[in-house]
């Protein structure tokens, strides 16, 4: 079996004093072994949600997972899985990266020290020096010379900051990485190394990823395949090369390609896509996307859109329902 997570129908709902936000509404999200998908979407879309439900880390008494399952290598985690296995499978099995590195470290501990917590807690067996030796790889594997580790986390700039919390991330080799917006708080320069040393680690251990991001020249740079996500639903899920390379996409997809600017045909304007997502307290019963959508029809208003396949490019839109790729009717 190639699948290492598939999240089935996902459905997760956060209580308020008074309201009910429904944050994921049926989501379905597969990762191969070694794949690297890229999940995109606007501030609110469910993007945070999904990575917590797959970590079990969704807030206690809050959220309710109303139904789905996901399974990762085949178990579902939601039901067979109990709080101590989640413990020993996170940073095993699964590893999340946040956006804000200081979040993920401690300040009155070094780096070195908690590169070392993590290796220890998982490889109870390991002497002293032998989990030494695997924090000076780590730290060396993330491009900081291994004399670093005796410092604490600010005396690192916030590349490096980010680049030690991926080397706790990655330091029991995880199966499978959920990054959220790992890079958004760094500069561009920053970013850009970032990311390349992601790329770089991703493919000497093998380790398959999810990429949250709002950026979707980030996917371009290290994805294969691209998860758009809007009002807690995945409209459009495809190759990365079919879904970059044509316009025959989500009309939300296009919106958000609108929004990047073109520095090749100089377009002086951006056509950000206007008006807002729809309220997660009060979702319309057709598409969530209707109010925005240029091509809206009636149907729009009154059916959700079915998933529509072309090949292993799929669009949950009622302008595809019997399109064939390239646009023209199916008899
Ligand atoms: N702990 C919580 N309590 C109540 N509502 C929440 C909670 N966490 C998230 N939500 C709501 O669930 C929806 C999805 O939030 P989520 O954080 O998954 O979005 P996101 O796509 O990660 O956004 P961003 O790009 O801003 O990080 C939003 O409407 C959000 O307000
Ligand atoms: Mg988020």
């Amino acid at each position: 079996m190639n699948k290492l997570l598939e999240i089935k129908n996902l459905h997760v709902m956060y209580k308020t004093d008074d309201d009910n936000i429904y944050a994921l509404n049926g989501i379905s999200l597969d990762i191969d072994k070694g794949e690297s998908v890229g999940l995109v979407g606007e501030t609110g879309a469910g993007k945070s949600t999904i990575a917590l439900a797959t970590m079990r880390l969704l807030p206690d008494k809050v959220s309710f997972v109303s139904n789905g399952e996901i399974l990762f290598d085949g178990v579902d985690i939601l039901k067979n899985r109990t709080e101590a296995d989640m413990r020993a499978m996170r940073g095993n099995d699964l590893s999340m990266i946040f956006s804000d590195p200081m979040s993920a470290l401690n300040p009155i501990h070094t780096v070195g020290e908690q590169i070392g917590e993590v290796i220890g807690f998982h490889f109870p067996d390991l002497k002293k020096d032998e989990i030494e030796k695997k924090v000076d790889e780590m730290m060396e594997m993330v491009g900081i010379p291994a004399e670093r580790k005796i410092e604490y986390p600010h005396q690192f700039s916030g590349g490096m900051k980010q680049r030690i919390v991926i080397a706790i991330a990655l330091a029991c080799r995880p199966r499978l990485l959920l990054a959220d917006e790992p890079t958004t708080a760094l500069d561009v320069t920053i970013q850009a190394q970032v990311l390349k040393m992601m790329n770089n680690l991703k493919e000497q251990l093998e380790t398959s990823l999810l990429l949250i991001t709002h950026d979707l020249g980030v996917v371009a740079q290290v994805c294969s395949r691209v998860a758009i996500i809007y009002a807690g639903e995945i409209i459009e899920n495809g190759p990365v090369e079919d879904i970059f390379d044509t316009d025959f996409r989500h009309p939300y997809t296009n919106g958000l390609f609108g929004s990047i600017p073109d520095l090749i045909n100089k377009i002086a304007r951006l056509s950000p896509i206007e008006g807002l997502m729809p309220d997660p307290t009060n979702l319309p019963v057709g598409c969530s996307f209707a109010e925005r959508c240029p091509h809206r029809k009636e149907i729009c208003d009154t059916e959700k859109p079915k998933e529509h396949y072309f090949d292993k490019h799929m669009i949950r839109c009622h302008l595809f329902a019997h399109l064939k790729k390239g646009g023209t009717k199916d008899e």
